[in-house]
């Protein structure tokens, strides 16, 4: 396998690229990795689970940040942008990073034509991940969809870290919620609801949150994947005075601050009606809660 790398920010000196002061005044590790595949397979109708062996800088890439990944020409042709992946997992012991993602338009399905052994050009790891506080205690998760994906590696971290998790999955149907053996054997409380159930919509969902903060409150809360969890969280959190945080999904252009593609309106602090404007690859994709405006 080869590895190539092309550090910016912290080291590249290429004209075009962000300097650490354009990049908000951080220097962060970035680099183009070959990495070879060995996994890429379906885990149900729409998403498939892909496992690569990648340089240690690489797998070094902390809950909540993504790779930019060249995708493969698909059954819709090529892309000429790369696509945002957030991290499934990360294992800096074997060398391997983790994708799970949902084959939906022309550069997933070019990731889907990947076999083990061939080579996947991923940049990063980008952007801000997940930062827990140190006295967290009972951290509550909320996905939906690919928000799995992304909270995912924080429910291993912060069990790893003493904290007690409890997580929420959301799905569309029982044949689409991903990882929920996964999530319980990193040692979280997982709690499935689904659409076709009836106990995914917010007012139900609601009633049982309340119920388990009453019964041992959530001192730290995120949530991934949808726009109505998001406000339910903000509303839960602003009432309980709980801090937390949200991953968001934006199309990316350049993945590390320089176009301005990913840019998107914040509140200048919780609870402020002023608003500021951010990059979602290089400010984020992680947030304050209640800084980040509902869509
Ligand atoms: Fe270029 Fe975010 S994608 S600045």
């Amino acid at each position: 396998m080869t590895e190539a790398l092309l550090p910016y920010c912290a080291t590249h000196d290429a004209s075009d690229a962000p300097t650490a002061a354009d990049c908000g005044g951080a220097a962060r590790d970035i680099a183009e990795h070959a990495c070879q595949v060995l996994v890429n397979q379906p885990v149900n109708a729409e998403y498939r689970h892909m496992v690569v062996r990648a340089p240690a800088g690489a797998s070094l890439a902390q809950p909540g940040q993504f790779f930019h990944l060249a995708c493969p020409p698909g059954a819709s042709g090529s892309t000429f942008l790369r696509r945002p992946m957030s991290v499934y997992g990360a294992d800096p012991v074997r060398r391997t990073v983790e994708f799970l993602y949902k084959v939906q338009g022309a550069g997933t399905q070019g990731l889907a034509t990947l076999q083990p052994g061939d080579t996947l050009d991923a940049l990063g790891p980008l952007g801000s991940g997940f930062s827990l506080p140190d006295c967290t205690q009972h951290l509550l998760l909320l996905a939906r969809g690919v928000g799995l994906a992304t909270l995912s590696p924080l429910a291993a971290h912060a069990v790893a870290r003493g904290a007690r998790v409890t997580a929420v999955l959301s799905a569309r149907s029982k044949a689409l919620v991903m990882s929920a053996q996964r999530w319980r054997a990193a040692g979280a409380t997982v709690h499935i609801v689904t659409d076709e159930d009836g106990d995914s919509d917010p007012l139900q969902l609601e009633a049982y949150l309340r119920d388990q903060h009453a019964k041992q409150p959530f001192d730290f809360l995120s949530t991934c994947g949808s726009n109505r969890l998001l406000v339910l969280l903000q509303k839960l959190g602003n009432e309980w005075d709980v801090a937390g945080q949200t991953a968001i999904e934006q199309h990316m252009g350049c993945g590390m601050g320089s176009c301005y593609a990913c840019v998107r309106p914040f509140r200048e602090s919780a609870g402020s009606d002023r608003l500021t404007f951010r990059r979602v690859c290089w400010d984020g994709p992680v947030f304050d809660l209640q800084e980040t405006t509902s869509w």
